[in-house]
């Protein structure tokens, strides 16, 4: 049987027009511009205007992909959303991107393990592709955190931005595509970044709205350490499966939490931080979207060629941990 790879034929992201800057913040929040540049490296995010959800975001993402790689949407097989900021707790938010994008009543699939999600996503996606099951699966990274942050907790709401990133990925026999990964899930410490109310644990209620335990809490220090650990073994685990060393790399994508994580990484693998994809500055943190969000950036301003081999690296809520290799190669002849 000839083996399969899918390819990454397509590229989109969608960020919300309307700026905060940190100087913004400075007006309602016991905060300032320098500590924020100082212990994160951002300094404005984008957030998502009244009319805007989390799936009209994906949507507009997943249409800028679909274009780029010249796909209808109702050739689509599958659609996978990673989010953890959905419009709704159910209907999942994959099923209103389908909806809005193909009549066709294909699997659609909503992932949740907080800023890794596209990743997992992504890995998810090759697995149909390599099993023969489907051949054209659209893999989107979205999140609208800013109505889930807690706007009096400056420990949080500094942090997060609202984006969309999407990808197709489609079948091929050429080899490309994901070579190795490393996913995992350290759950006995999930705690550490929890929206404590509005979830089966402890449902939403008046006593909720006044502890204000319905929005994302943080133990910023031990998920930095977490972030710190997991990056230079996750990527060697990665690698290896992928039959590469570091040098391979022509870019590593990391989750885009905070530059100081970024800078602990590049030293711990021993690659020069020139070599790290970082945009933090400009979005902040944008959970799943940061991934796909700084990709479809940097493929379309030139910088990652689309015959560039990339090392995705993510962590996030979970805890979780997500690092994949993938040869981007958007020419498809060999279908
Ligand atoms: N402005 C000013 N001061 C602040 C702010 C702020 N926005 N936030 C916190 N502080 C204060 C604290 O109150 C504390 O004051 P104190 O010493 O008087 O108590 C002081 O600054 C230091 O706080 P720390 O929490 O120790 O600061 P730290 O250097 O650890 O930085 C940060 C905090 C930026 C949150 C960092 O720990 C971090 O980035 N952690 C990782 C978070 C992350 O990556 N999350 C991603 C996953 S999220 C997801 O998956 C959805």
């Amino acid at each position: 049987m000839t083996r399969l790879y899918g390819a990454i034929t397509g590229w989109g992201a969608y960020v919300p027009p309307h700026i905060v800057t940190n100087h913004d913040l400075e007006a309602t929040l016991d905060t300032s511009d320098e500590w924020i540049v100082q212990r994160t490296g951002i300094r404005q995010r984008h957030i998502a205007g009244a009319d805007e959800t989390t799936s009209t975001m994906a949507i507009k993402a997943s249409l800028a992909a679909l274009a780029q790689a010249n796909l209808p949407a109702t050739e689509l097989d599958l659609i996978l959303v990673a989010t953890s900021s959905p419009d709704y707790l159910t209907p999942p938010a994959s099923s209103l991107v389908q909806a809005a994008l193909t009549p066709h009543h294909i699997p659609a699939m909503t992932i949740v393990t907080g800023c890794t999600g596209f990743v997992y996503a992504l890995v998810t996606a090759y697995q149909f592709i390599q099993a023969g099951v489907y051949r054209n699966i659209l893999v989107v990274g979205v999140e609208l955190l800013s109505r889930f942050l807690d706007w009096r907790d400056r420990s949080t709401c500094v942090l997060f931005g609202d984006a969309a990133g999407a990808v197709v990925v489609q079948a091929t026999e050429q080899p490309c595509g994901l070579q190795g990964y490393d996913l995992g899930s350290d759950g006995a410490n999930c705690q550490h970044i929890i929206m404590p109310a509005g979830g089966s644990a402890r449902p939403f209620g008046p006593d909720v709205l006044d502890e204000r335990s319905h929005y994302i809490r943080m133990n910023g220090r031990e998920v930095f350490k977490f972030a710190t650990r997991i990056f230079a073994p996750a990527s060697e685990r990665a690698l290896r499966m992928a039959g590469k060393c570091i040098d391979d790399i022509d870019w590593v994508i990391p989750h885009q939490a905070n530059l100081r994580i970024i800078q602990a990484a590049a030293k711990d693998m021993g690659v020069p931080l020139e070599r790290f994809i970082v945009n933090i500055d400009r979005y902040a943190n944008t959970s799943a979207a940061s991934i796909p969000l700084a990709l479809a950036e940097n493929l379309a301003n030139g910088r990652i060629k689309p015959t560039d081999t990339l090392l995705l690296l993510s962590f996030g809520a979970g805890l979780t941990w997500a690092a994949a290799v993938v040869q981007m190669q958007p020419q498809l002849h060999s279908f």
